[in-house]
């Protein structure tokens, strides 16, 4: 996953103009999400969902944040050992409940990541960042 969300970084830093903050989801904060105007969530499927640390920062910032980022930008990428559509599943349940919008599909990686895969994540963080540049998301 760590691969993965550098990968997405380097995609997302080809607008210049976007600040990318990539944080690991135990150190993202309630002011990060308030903060931004678009929202990668990356997670490898733990026993079938997203991992915990995860679970917990949407546990930490739905109740204030709920009202305050009605219709945010987000993405959603997983990595998997076989399987991954539990963890977007679940993860997705819960963007609704905080009704941000889905402006792509989620990637889903099992297995190692391979040479077109990354290129295909750093092509999401590339389309989020230039999404909410221009306005288009
Ligand atoms: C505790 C644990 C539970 C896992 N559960 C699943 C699972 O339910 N489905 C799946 O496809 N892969 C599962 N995997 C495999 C991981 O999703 C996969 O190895 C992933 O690349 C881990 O990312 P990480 O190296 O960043 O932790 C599990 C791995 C671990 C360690």
């Amino acid at each position: 996953m760590e691969t993965m969300a550098r990968h997405f970084a380097k995609g997302a830093s080809k607008e210049e103009s976007v600040d990318i903050v990539c944080k690991r989801a135990g150190d993202a904060t309630l002011s990060d999400l308030l903060h931004c105007d678009g929202l990668a969530i990356g997670s490898p499927e733990y026993f079938g969902t997203m991992a915990g640390m995860i679970k917990d920062f949407f546990d930490r910032t739905y109740n204030v944040a709920r009202e305050k980022t009605i219709g945010l930008s987000y993405v959603v990428f997983v990595c998997a050992g076989n399987d991954g559509r539990g963890a977007i599943t679940q993860i997705e349940r819960i963007a609704a409940g905080y009704k941000w919008e889905k402006v792509q599909p989620p990637l889903r990686i099992t297995g190692p990541p391979s040479k077109q895969d990354l290129a295909k994540i750093e092509e999401l963080g590339h389309t989020l960042a230039a999404g909410v540049e221009f306005g288009i998301f």
